[in-house]
């Protein structure tokens, strides 16, 4: 059964931004990497940064706090396979952006 959920249009953010997403009791945020939308988390497994103040470099989403770097393919840190923020699929319909609000599998890749 779909679960999909319309949270932004096209255009609302911008390439290497990221904007913070409330979906239903979720805290998010999107991201444009690129050409790519992602979702993950939105405050950080380190101290609770706000990663909607975050920027996007080089494949991941950068903690405004101290830096920590998240990829957002997968959520994990670079540095540590401890470090991993929750993941959300996102796809584009029309002119809409829409997330499934079910976290996706971690794998370990
Ligand atoms: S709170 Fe995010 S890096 Fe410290």
């Amino acid at each position: 059964m779909s679960t999909w959920r319309a949270v932004a249009k096209v255009g609302d953010v911008r390439s290497g931004d990221v904007i913070a997403i409330k979906l239903e009791e979720l805290e998010l945020v999107l991201g444009l990497d690129g050409d790519r939308y992602f979702a993950t988390q939105r405050h950080c497994v380190h101290r609770g940064g706000d990663l909607a103040d975050g920027i996007v470099s080089r494949g991941c989403v950068v903690c405004p706090h101290h830096g920590w770097r998240f990829s957002t393919l997968t959520g994990r840190a670079p540095e540590s396979d401890d470090h991993r923020l929750k993941t959300y699929a996102v796809r584009v319909v029309g002119d809409q952006i829409e997330i499934d609000p079910q976290p996706q599998e971690q794998s370990k890749e």
